[in-house]
C-alpha cells in the first residue's frame, strides 16, 4: 500500500519524507488556500521534495479550462499529477489528458457509478472521499470494497488505482489496507498518529530501564 500524504503544508512534507514512508502527495484547493501561499510555488516545492506522484487540482469547471490549466501544472514538475473533479466535464478532461500520456487523480467520488467513470475515462487514480461520507451517515469503507470488486473484475483492462481519500483516523487506513486499496492519502496527523500504542510506550519504558540497570553500552567497550 502507498503513502500519500494530504496537505500543502511544505514543512509538514519535508518531514515527512526525511521518514522515508512517504509515496506521494495529495492537494486540494481548500489546502493550498490555508497555506496562504502562491499555488505554483508550493507546488514546485512539494515536487522537488517528494520522489513520488503529487496531485494538483485544476479550477475550472469546464473541460477546455481544466485542460489549459493542466498545460501549465504539468509544466512545473515530472510529477505533478493532474486533479480533476468527478463531473462530466473532469472525466472529459480526464480522458484527453490521459491520452496523452498525463497521470489523472478523479477526485470527489462518492459512489461505485463514479468510480467505473473515472476508471473507463482512464484515470490513473480515483478518489473516493470515506470521511465526508461517514460525516453524513453512509458507510465509506463499504464505497471503497464495492469499488476494488468492481476493478478486480477487470484487471488487465482497467488500470485506475484507488486512491482512498478524506481520511479522519487510523482505522480507515487499516480497513483501507483490509479491502486491497492501491493508495491512502492521510493528513499529516493521521499519519503520526499510526504509529502510536500505548504498550509500545510502555514496553519500551521498561525495556530502557532495565538496559540502564545493567550499566552496559552497546556502542562502547
Ligand atoms: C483528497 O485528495 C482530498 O484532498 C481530501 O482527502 C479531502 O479530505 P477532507 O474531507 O478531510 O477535506
Amino acid at each position: 500500500m502507498k503513502f500519500f500524504v494530504d496537505t500543502a503544508d511544505v514543512d509538514e512534507i519535508a518531514e515527512l519524507v526525511d521518514s522515508g514512508l512517504l509515496d506521494g502527495v495529495t492537494t486540494n484547493p481548500s489546502l493550498v488556500a490555508k497555506t496562504g501561499r502562491d499555488f505554483f510555488q508550493v507546488l514546485e516545492e512539494i515536487c522537488a521534495l517528494v520522489p513520488g506522484p503529487v496531485s494538483a487540482e485544476v479550477a475550472a469547471t469546464e473541460a477546455d479550462g481544466m485542460l489549459a490549466e493542466a498545460e501549465r501544472l504539468i509544466k512545473v514538475a515530472d510529477n505533478v499529477v493532474i486533479k480533476v473533479p468527478l463531473t462530466w466535464e473532469g472525466l472529459k478532461a480526464c480522458r484527453a489528458l490521459s491520452n496523452d500520456g498525463v497521470g489523472v487523480n478523479v477526485t470527489l467520488c462518492f459512489s461505485a457509478a463514479q468510480a467505473i467513470l473515472a476508471a473507463k475515462a482512464g484515470a490513473s487514480y480515483v478518489s473516493p472521499f470515506v470521511g465526508r461520507l461517514d460525516d453524513i451517515g453512509h458507510d465509506g469503507m463499504a464505497l471503497i470494497s464495492d469499488i476494488r470488486q468492481i476493478y478486480d473484475n477487470y484487471v488487465g483492462s482497467l488500470n485506475t488505482q484507488i486512491l482512498v481519500a478524506s481520511i479522519r483516523h487510523p482505522m480507515h487506513v487499516v480497513e483501507a489496507a483490509k479491502i486491497g486499496a492501491e493508495v491512502v492519502t492521510v493528513p499529516p496527523k493521521i499519519l503520526r498518529q499510526l504509529v502510536n500504542h500505548t504498550l509500545t510506550d510502555k514496553g519500551l519504558a521498561a525495556f530502557l530501564a532495565d538496559w540502564e540497570k545493567t550499566g552496559q553500552s552497546i556502542t562502547k567497550d
